[in-house]
């Protein structure tokens, strides 16, 4: 009995994450982008004078993919590195969600 539902719970809080790091949740990647908006602006700009790159108008699948490459090492930089080393998949993707609705 108790098994059974601790399996139940199981499956209703796993369902919608999966969901989620599938599609992205731009309104969680607002809140992780706070701290991103320090360099990279409020509304994903950039500043070109200090070498931080414009985000907005980018792809999802394009932000995301740069962001893995950060985090493995692919892409090297030590800022991004440190920036991306603490997200988890799922924060890159609502991250990444999040930053495609920055034009
Ligand atoms: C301390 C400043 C700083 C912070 C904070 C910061 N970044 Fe960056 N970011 C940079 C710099 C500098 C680069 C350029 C690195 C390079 O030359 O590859 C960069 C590059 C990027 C790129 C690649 C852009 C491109 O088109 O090549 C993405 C995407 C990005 N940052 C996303 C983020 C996200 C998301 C966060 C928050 C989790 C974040 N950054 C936080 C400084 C910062």
């Amino acid at each position: 009995m108790k098994k059974k539902l601790i399996a139940i719970a199981m499956v209703s809080l796993f369902t919608p994450l999966s969901s989620v790091a599938l599609a992205g949740d731009a309104a969680a990647g607002k809140a992780k982008y706070a701290v991103c908006g320090g360099c990279h602006g409020p509304t994903g700009l950039g500043n070109p004078m200090l070498g931080y790159p414009k985000l907005a108008g980018q792809s999802a699948v394009d932000i995301a993919g740069k962001l893995r490459g950060y985090k493995s090492g692919e892409r090297n930089n030590v800022t991004m590195r440190a920036m991306t080393a603490g997200l988890t998949d799922m924060d890159i993707n609502n991250i990444a969600a999040y930053i495609a609705t920055l034009k």
